[in-house]
């Protein structure tokens, strides 16, 4: 399941091709491998605000260099630069962004990353909270100009907060964030609690002694979130429908999980979860809803099984299982759920009343429980784009030409990108990061 045109632009016609008829031009993105630091090179710290003073702090244990904005720069490239924009109280203030940034545009390493850190809007009143809420029209538009596999993030940090950066900051500094770009992130603003834990380095196991349920585990997205959570110290539970089992039991043999058959939509299906769960594992600490289906039609041809079908496994399945596993207290406390929408459920797509409806029920309910949930668990969720898998590579050439090149990246993401963006949900240092939904989608061009 390659990218044929991405690999034909690495050959010496591609390159001229490309170069001579203006041809989307697919960087090659750095992705983490295991054992890896999580940043190589040096990031830039600028800004004045709530955070700054703090960051070398929080970054150094993490083995991450950095150097102050203003110290000897002569010559030196940098992998990330990070604008602490809290301080920023009036509209005219914001001209300090294009101070720190654009002199630096020039020297950075390949896919560089770039952090913008605010105060969230709806927390601050009159002229800062102008200012502040500009600063995603900045971060979203240099997302589109950076190229070269960089990506742009904004993160607001509610006040009281400051300390708990060091997870969020961890993923979209280092190569685990290399198909998110252009999102938004709110640490501290649902109902959280500061983190306690500091993420930990890479290689090390964040994970270590928690267990992780996964649904859809036997293929695609679902077993490299598995492969991924398993890799950061967790204990795998896959679920998949029983006709999978087999490919559910290869999966999690390897990870020397565990795993479980059944249909999520059947009436006792979360019932029997729980129960497992607690019987064999004595509760749970990371759920993730993943099992998905697509059963695309126009509105006008669609029939009630099509469109139910779709509600029931998407939406209806994960709220039920939900409510259950909280009912019962089988999600142990600081615990996490992950709920997987998609872009389909924030711009809409032709054919997907019923995929589109599901999709955006599941950020309906990380809204409805994000300021609910007590005992430091949260409720994120992601919203991948076009991400190549058997799914997808079952899609027309031409239509999946256009969703592939159609964002800031012109190229479909992996699904170790959506599974890295669950691994730093799930982080134990991630407890003040709650209500969150993030897109996967290598800033796509539809539906901002
Ligand atoms: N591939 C993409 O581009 C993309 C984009 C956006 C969102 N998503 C979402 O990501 C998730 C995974 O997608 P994927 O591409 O890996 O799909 P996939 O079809 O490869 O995998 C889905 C898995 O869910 C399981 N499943 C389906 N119905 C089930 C049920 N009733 N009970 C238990 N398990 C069930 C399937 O057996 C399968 O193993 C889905 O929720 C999908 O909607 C995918």
């Amino acid at each position: 399941m390659s990218d044929r045109y991405q690999s034909f632009t690495k050959t010496p016609i591609g390159r001229l091709a490309v170069k001579n008829l203006g041809l989307p031009d697919p960087a090659t993105l750095r992705r983490y491998r295991a054992g890896d630091p999580l940043v190589t090179g040096t990031v830039l710290l600028g800004g004045r605000g709530r955070l700054a003073e703090s960051l070398p702090g929080l970054l150094a244990p993490l083995g991450i260099d950095t150097a102050a904005a203003g110290a000897t720069e002569d010559g030196a490239r940098f992998q990330g630069l990070v604008f602490d924009a809290t301080g920023l109280r009036s509209s005219d203030e914001l001209v300090e962004l294009e101070r720190f940034f654009t002199p630096r545009l020039r020297s950075l390493d390949p896919c560089p990353r770039l952090i913008v850190l605010g105060t969230p809007p709806e927390l601050v009143a009159g002229p800062e909270r102008v200012t502040q809420r500009a600063l995603e029209g900045f971060t979203r538009s240099l997302g589109k100009e950076i190229g070269r596999g960089g990506t742009v993030q904004l993160v607001y940090v509610a006040d009281g907060f400051e300390s708990s950066v060091a997870s969020t900051l961890a993923f979209l500094l280092s190569p685990k964030s290399a198909y998110v770009s252009g999102q938004v992130v709110r640490i501290g603003t649902a109902h959280a609690t500061a983190a306690q834990t500091a993420a930990l380095p890479g290689g090390g196991a964040p994970l270590a002694g928690r267990v992780a349920l996964v649904t859809g585990a036997s293929r695609g997205i679902g077993e490299q979130i598995a492969r991924v959570l398993h890799r950061d110290g967790a204990r795998v539970v896959g679920l998949d429908v029983p006709q999978a089992a087999s490919e559910l039991q290869r999966v999690t043999d390897e990870l020397d999980g565990d795993w479980l058959t059944l249909d999520i939509t059947a009436p006792d299906a979360p019932q029997r979860i729980a129960r497992h769960l607690t019987e064999k594992h004595g509760g749970v600490d990371i759920v993730v809803h993943n099992a998905g289906i697509t059963r695309d039609r126009k509105l006008a041809n669609m029939d009630e099984d099509r469109f139910g079908s779709v509600i029931a496994v998407n939406l209806t399945a994960p709220e039920r299982i939900t409510a259950e596993l909280l009912a019962q207290g089988t999600i142990r406390p600081n615990g996490r759920i992950i709920g997987v929408s998609s872009i389909a459920g924030i711009a809409g797509n032709l054919g997907q009343t019923n995929y589109g409806a599901s999709k955006a029920g599941v950020i309906g309910l990380v809204d409805s429980l994000a300021d609910e949930l007590t005992d430091g668990i949260t409720i994120n969720a992601v919203a991948p784009g076009f991400i190549i898998t058997q799914m997808t590579a079952a899609v027309p050439f031409a239509t999946r030409e256009v969703g592939q090149r159609m964002n800031a990246m012109a190229q479909g993401g992996l699904p170790v990108d959506v599974a890295e963006t669950i691994a730093w949900y799930a982080d134990p240092a991630s407890t003040a990061v709650n209500g969150n939904v993030v897109r996967v989608c290598g800033q796509m061009l539809l539906g901002a």
